[in-house]
């Protein structure tokens, strides 16, 4: 019997694997509604930082149930990073929130999105607006060399309705800041303002209204948006999304697509 006979006769039934299969490497809970993974990256898998993509499970007849996700992970990153909701009638998170590390989800590996850098005209600062989840896309961004090759400053807000669910977002920061690679530009030009709605907290208030009463610039000591020098990414719900958009346009600031760059840039966190 040949070498290659005897591999054949020992070798293991293969493992079944899901369509497009990613493997799980780490998951963390950052309360009862949210939680973050990981799992492994097709190698193939380019990406631009704040684009998200398909991902699920199989159903139980057998077909795959999909969402879309942003990544989370900026693109120099070995792995995928997912920041996740869970919604506990929710067809996908509703099972999703149980993944644990060696287990497979499928990810379709076709990214697409506006929060991306190349659909905003050249300027000096860049605004990300997000509630709740809707730091992810943010999450890679300013994780992205690029960006700071791009602003001179980097402003990212983010509201939620507690405490606790600023800490993925407070921890993501604190860790960009140190970065070995990206923590000095970080340091020198990224700049956090988290907000509680419902919690108290050093900043309370929505991002809206604080925007419209002046007390952001206030507080972080710079002018006003101004349509020459500022550019703004927007990503959470369907009515923040208005409220925001309704705030930069009186600024001046126009929004812009991957076809058509302009000032600012929007996506819904969710739909719904
Ligand atoms: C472009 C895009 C990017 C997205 N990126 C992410 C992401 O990075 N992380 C993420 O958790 N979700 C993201 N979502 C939402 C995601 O696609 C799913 O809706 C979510 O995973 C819930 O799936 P589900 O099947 O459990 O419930 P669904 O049937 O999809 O949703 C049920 C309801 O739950 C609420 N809901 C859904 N998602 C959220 C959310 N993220 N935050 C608050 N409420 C929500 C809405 O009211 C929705 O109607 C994104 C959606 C879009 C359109
Ligand atoms: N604890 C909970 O009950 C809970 C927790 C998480 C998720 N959920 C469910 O998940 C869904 C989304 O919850 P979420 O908290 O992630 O998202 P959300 O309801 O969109 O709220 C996230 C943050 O955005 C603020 N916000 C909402 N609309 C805004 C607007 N138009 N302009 C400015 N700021 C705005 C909220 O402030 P306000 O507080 O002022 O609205 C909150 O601080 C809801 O359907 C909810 O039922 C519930």
């Amino acid at each position: 019997m040949n070498e290659q006979t005897a591999l054949k006769t020992d070798a293991k039934p293969a493992v079944k694997t899901l369509p497009d299969a990613q493997t799980v490497t780490a998951v963390r809970h950052w309360t009862g509604d949210l939680f973050s993974f990981r799992v492994t990256r097709p190698q193939s898998l380019r990406f631009r930082s704040g684009e998200f993509v398909m991902i699920g499970l199989l159903k139980d007849d057998g077909k795959p149930l999909l969402r879309a996700y942003s990544i989370a992970s900026p693109s120099w990153d070995d792995e995928l990073e997912f920041y996740s909701i869970k919604v506990q009638d929710g067809p996908l998170t509703s099972r999703l929130q149980h993944i644990q590390p060696g287990d497979q989800i499928i990810l379709r590996p076709k990214p697409v999105g506006t929060l991306v850098l190349d659909a905003l005209l050249p300027g000096k600062r860049l605004w990300l607006f997000a509630t709740g989840t809707g730091i992810a896309p943010f999450a890679s961004l300013i994780r992205d060399p690029e960006t700071y090759e791009r602003y001179d400053e980097i402003i990212l807000t983010h509201t939620c309705r507690e405490v606790a669910a600023l800490d993925y977002g407070r921890e993501l920061v604190e860790e960009t800041l140190n970065h070995e690679f990206i923590g000095e530009e970080a340091r020198a030009k990224l700049r956090y303002f988290p907000t509680t709605t419902r919690e108290e907290s050093p900043q309370m208030g929505r991002i809206t209204d604080l925007l419209r009463s002046g007390e952001v610039f206030e507080k972080l000591g710079i002018p006003p948006i101004n349509a020459e020098t500022d550019r703004g990414m927007v990503c959470g719900s369907l009515a923040f999304n208005m409220e925001i958009k309704e705030i930069l346009e009186g600024y001046g600031l126009r929004e812009g697509a991957n076809s058509e760059p302009a000032e600012y840039v929007v996506e819904k966190a969710f739909v719904g």
